[in-house]
């Protein structure tokens, strides 16, 4: 175990030896600073991007700040005490997480600061791949590592940006993940299992299932009327909220058409679509009554005034619709019947129907390409 230790801890240092030697950061000279000529600032400077290159400088400094030079009886030679390495790894993480590292591996003792002869707790890798994933206003990183001196495991890490400096706020080790990847969805799953509710046309609602607190966002919608189409399960409703301010900080003017919808609702709308279009055509794009996850208020149907505020395929064209298939999954939605698996949806492409799933799925359900469904049976929650 012992000479385990050490082979980590010189892996550690090494790694970190030698990024230090192509780029020492400290947060007063990151290149992400305001006045910085970097790129990444010149269109907009409180619109910052965070590229792997500041990934790497970030980590950098994070990893030197936490892996000391030791004399030969483990006693650090910098720091006499764990409070003052806390904060010198806090000036570029959330002091928890600095905590949270430090009292792993350190002790204090009377005479000065020891390491422990734990194992130290695990670093992101900088010279291994990893993946980068924009969230609302923070990013993920995600490495998994498969080695024969780490084992098998993922790593993911959040950044987060505090007063125009990018900060580690958190860093998650999950062993069982990375020797199972569908542990991580099943895990999700169970986490977010109340926002995951399926209604299709294998699956429906009970006709008396209502959701459990319907809130009217704080967001225009193509009405006035203070009606139930205005309203969206709480969790649904504050994201919606943030995806509009989003919208419109990129100048993109969204309006809501059509949230919650119950039971009775619905057929009303069904049977109306029937009328015009006949049933079989009208299920295309209209759901029977417990059929549609409207009436679950996790949905939102979205249009603009470069469609007239109507509910098209000509809206994916348009610059709203652009900007909401790439940006939703950042507030946790999804775009709930894509175009090309209608025959898994059941339903032909509506590019303006958004569905609630919560950031982390709606990422997943976005950058591999899912439906909810697929998403759902990946894990055995629906056959
Ligand atoms: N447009 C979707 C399928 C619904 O009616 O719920
Ligand atoms: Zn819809």
């Amino acid at each position: 175990m012992k000479k385990l230790l050490i082979v980590l801890i010189s892996i550690a240092i090494l790694v970190v030896g030698c990024l230090q030697l192509t780029k020492s950061t400290k947060p007063g000279d990151s290149n992400l600073d305001e006045n910085s000529t970097n790129e990444i600032n010149e269109d907009n400077n409180t619109d910052k991007s965070l590229t792997k290159e500041d990934v790497d400088q970030i980590f950098t400094e994070f990893n030197n700040r936490f892996i000391q030079e030791v004399d030969e009886n483990g006693k650090v030679k910098k720091f006499s005490s764990k409070s003052e390495i806390i904060s010198f790894i806090s000036e570029v993480a959330y002091e928890d997480l600095a905590a949270q590292y430090v009292n792993s591996y350190y002790e204090d003792r009377e005479d000065g600061l020891y390491i422990t002869d734990k194992e130290p707790p695990l670093l992101l890798l900088l010279n291994q791949d990893y993946e980068l994933k924009e969230m609302t206003d923070k990013y993920h990183i995600v490495q998994n590592i498969d080695s024969e001196e780490q084992g098998k495991y993922e790593l993911i890490a959040t950044i987060d940006n505090l007063n125009d400096e990018w900060v580690i706020e958190d860093i998650k080790v999950d062993i069982e993940v990375a020797r199972n990847p569908k542990n991580r969805y099943k895990k999700l799953y169970e986490k977010y299992k109340d926002i995951l509710i399926i209604a299709n046309k294998q699956i429906p609602l009970s006709s008396d299932f209502v959701p459990s607190e319907l809130v009217a966002p704080d967001v225009v919608f193509r009405f006035k009327e203070d009606v139930p189409y205005r309203y969206l399960e709480a969790e649904a409703a504050y994201a919606i909220e943030d995806l509009f301010a989003a919208a419109l900080e990129d100048e993109i003017e969204l309006y809501g058409a059509s949230g919650y919808r119950s039971y009775n609702t619905q057929k009303i709308v069904f049977e109306s679509n029937v009328a015009k279009y006949g049933e079989e055509e009208a299920n295309t794009f209209s759901a029977r009554p417990g059929e549609s996850e409207h009436q679950t208020g996790l949905s939102l149907d979205v249009t603009s005034r470069s469609v007239n505020m109507g509910l098209t395929q000509k809206f994916a064209d348009t610059k709203e619709g652009k900007w909401l298939k790439e940006n939703a999954y950042k507030h946790g939605f999804i775009i709930r019947y894509p175009k090309g698996k209608e025959d898994i949806t059941g339903y032909m492409y509506e590019p303006w129907h958004l569905r609630y799933v919560g950031k982390e799925v709606a990422e997943i359900i976005d950058s591999n390409d899912l439906t909810l469904e697929e998403f759902l049976k990946s894990i055995d929650v629906i056959k």
